[in-house]
């Protein structure tokens, strides 16, 4: 049995219980409790606040976390990354006030700086050589500035909409950060078969987005034409119809380049097109 550390409430929360409904891992989470065993796969849930699930995954509380970037590196503790999620994009900046002139890292020297990250923080000064005062609190770090707390603040950004409505600007981006998997550094061979498992059912969720399925009926003469502008997984799967001098191509394509796509064969003679939603993928 593997014990996984999610987020209870917050940012991730949403996206982790998708991915793992998506990855066929039932879970009962409607039940409020802390730890809910899935119904149909080796895993129980530990619901925790994000700050706590570093740590507890380096102690052996549980086997494995699904984290925040920021919150991992911030914890500095001893686990390591099975796995890049790619959701819950987001970075770490460091944000002054809109009208305030900025001259590089230096325009912080000797002020204070309000933030939740300040093992981060810190870092980068140290790299900068400035010297500043870190304020911490755990959260509404972006009023700070306007209530003479701080000169500036040092948070997640994601949309920037939290800055605008502050009337703070970006500065500096010191890190990138994504949800991640992490795993204790003494998994058993058991629980390590488990991450293997969950790791491979998600890259093909993964893989599946944002592709779309295509199928479509040419003249054999076009076919060339036709994978041309098709380049599927491998190459595209040509099928004789039952009428002569025609077959069927099959593909998978980038929803972004879809609409492009469909009036290029269109115009090559594509006829009977058919587009369907891609659900996993196996590469
Ligand atoms: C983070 C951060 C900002 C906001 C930024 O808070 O502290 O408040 O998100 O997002 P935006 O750029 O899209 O506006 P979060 O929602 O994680 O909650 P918290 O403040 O309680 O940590
Ligand atoms: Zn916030």
């Amino acid at each position: 049995m593997l014990r996984i550390a999610i987020q209870g409430k917050g940012r991730l929360y949403e996206d982790t219980m998708a991915l793992l409904s998506e990855a066929n891992v039932k879970i009962d989470a409607g039940k409020r409790v802390l730890l809910v065993p899935a119904k149909n796969f080796p895993v129980e849930i530990l619901f925790l606040r994000d700050d706590d699930i570093p740590q507890s995954v380096a102690s052996g509380v549980a086997d494995a976390g699904i984290v925040g970037e920021n919150e991992w590196a911030e914890k500095e503790s001893d686990s390591r990354i099975a796995h890049r999620l790619g959701f819950s994009r987001c970075r770490l900046s460091l944000a002054i006030p809109k009208d305030a002139e900025y001259s590089g890292p230096q325009w912080f020297e000797g002020k204070t700086i309000a933030t939740s990250y300040p093992v981060i923080l810190q870092k980068f000064l140290n790299k900068h050589a400035v010297n500043a005062k870190i304020h911490v609190i755990s959260g509404s770090v972006e009023i700070a500035p306007g209530i003479g707390m701080a000169d500036g603040i040092f948070d997640i950004v994601s949309s920037g909409s939290t800055l605008v409505t502050n009337r703070l600007k970006e500065v500096e981006v010191v890190m990138q950060s994504e949800a991640l998997l992490i795993v204790n550094n003494q998994l058993s061979e058991e629980n390590q078969a488990i991450v293997d498992e969950l790791i491979f059912r998600f890259k093909a969720i993964r893989e599946a987005e944002g592709k779309k399925y295509i199928m479509l009926n040419i003249q054999n003469d076009k076919i060339k034409d036709v994978c041309e502008l098709l380049p599927g997984m491998e190459s595209p799967t040509v099928t004789p119809l039952a009428e002569s001098g025609w077959s069927s191509v099959h593909s998978v394509v980038e929803e972004k380049r879809f609409w492009e796509i469909i009036g290029k064969l269109k115009s090559i003679g594509a006829k009977g097109i058919l587009v369907l939603p891609i659900e996993k993928m196996i590469i």
